[in-house]
């Protein structure tokens, strides 16, 4: 029996299910912040300056923020990112031989292969119209599989082995000689849309596996996207819940294309969040300038449990264990966004919300990833810290967390906008 109120992760399984794409996870937080009474607001139009919950989204990245008094003076901004490790259609994707159909993709991000051979796997995105207009779709049954080699025809498998990214990982996705079109039709009559109105796609691999918990006591839960839905969902669920936050707006930012460096017009080294930030101030920059003096960021991001078959890889004084509560991320070299200022501010956000917390720092011989922290906090000038769960399995097509520590994290967030 589960030891614990499990309706916050129960939850976030099923933004899980209902996010396979960046553009999914927009949609779905933003059908949730509707639902509490937030507005979508175009970057095109005038902004209201009503109090209220407002909201934005751009090419796969979603901003919102609620004015909460008619006075506000800086910002709380909750961050995270949208965008996971996958693969991702090609524009001409019809290929494949010896009677086979094939779809031709590129690798996403930081893929490890061998996780997505030999399981089920769906597509989704989104489709531009000739006109301009977006439609998301999700073709959420057993499409597609990046079949493994037999072990008889490849002996040396358990020692190792090392996958071609152009000839190994194409998938199946059926029998038959391929033809040109093929796949976007489907995919078009999939959308309900005429293919010849597909302007452009962006198409990905989805794994189908529900969520589920683990463990004797149910105290572990695995699923895809937990890098970094877990943040996602938690920022929307703490921004609906942080009506009470005096002069300060809070802000949850999920930025897409993380996992691929950042560099877009959405993303978090673009000027999309410094941009919506100047517009809820107005155009005096010294009022701007004061109140992004006075605001605070924290960049939420999985990051790595101690590995109990892998412990040295891991730091011997800092060893963060699922059901322990969000990770504090340290970096002396800021590959992490974490000084003094910002470890005493997110003690004082994880004390205001009861929870219990961990340290996370590289060993100095593996440096380790990045997030948005250090990229945000510099574009914006934002004090920021870095944050996030521990997990098992990152970027694997099926990633591992401790069960009740989706909550911590909700909470946290929440912490940071109300104290
Ligand atoms: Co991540």
């Amino acid at each position: 029996m589960p030891r614990f109120d499990r309706s916050h992760t129960d939850d976030l399984a099923a933004f899980i299910q209902a996010s396979p794409t960046p553009y999914h996870a927009c949609a779905e937080a933003g059908r949730r912040l509707e639902a509490a009474g937030f507005a979508r607001l175009a970057e095109t139009d005038p902004w209201p300056v009503e109090p209220g919950g407002y909201y934005a989204v751009r090419d796969g990245s979603i901003i919102a923020w609620r004015i909460n008094g008619a006075e506000y003076d800086s910002f709380r901004i909750f961050g995270a990112h949208t965008d996971t490790p996958t693969f991702k259609v090609k524009p001409n994707p019809d290929t494949g031989a010896y009677g086979w159909k094939q779809v031709a993709v590129e690798v996403y991000g930081g893929v490890p292969h061998q996780t997505w051979l030999d399981r089920d796997l769906s597509v989704a995105g989104r489709l531009v119209m000739r006109d301009g207009t977006e439609v998301l779709v999700d073709v959420d049954r057993p499409l597609l599989r990046v079949p493994r080699l037999a072990i008889h025809l490849d002996r040396g498998v358990n020692e190792g082995q090392k996958l071609h990214p152009q000839a190994q990982l194409t998938p199946i996705w059926g029998l038959g000689e391929p033809r040109a079109g093929e796949f976007l039709e489907f995919i078009a009559a999939e959308a309900g849309v005429n293919a010849e109105d597909v302007y452009g796609h962006d198409l990905f691999a989805a794994a189908l596996d529900a969520p589920s918990y683990l463990g004797k006591d149910q105290e572990l839960f695995a699923a895809w996207r937990l890098d970094n839905l877990t943040s996602v969902h938690a920022g929307v669920a703490a921004l609906i819940a942080a009506e009470d936050t005096g002069t300060r707006v809070p802000v949850l930012a999920a930025f897409n294309y993380e996992e691929i460096g950042s560099m877009t017009y959405s993303a978090a080294q673009g000027p999309f969040l410094e941009s919506v930030l100047h517009r809820l101030i107005g155009d005096d920059f010294e009022v701007y300038a004061r109140a992004i003096a006075a605001s605070a960021m924290m960049s939420s991001d999985t990051g790595n449990a101690i590995h109990p078959n892998y412990p040295e890889k891991h730091e011997p004084g800092h060893r963060p264990i699922p059901g322990e509560g969000p990770m504090i991320k340290v970096s002396a070299n800021q590959r992490y966004a974490s000084g003094a200022e910002e470890q005493a501010l997110f003690r004082r956000s994880a004390e205001a919300a009861g929870i219990p917390w961990q340290t996370y720092v590289n060993r100095n011989d593996i440096p380790g990833g990045t997030t948005i922290g250090p990229i945000s906090g510099t574009q914006l000038g934002i004090l920021t810290v870095d944050v996030g769960l521990p997990i098992l399995s990152m970027h694997s097509a099926r990633e591992l967390c401790g069960a009740e520590d989706p909550g911590h994290l909700a909470a946290l967030a929440l912490g940071l906008f109300t104290h």
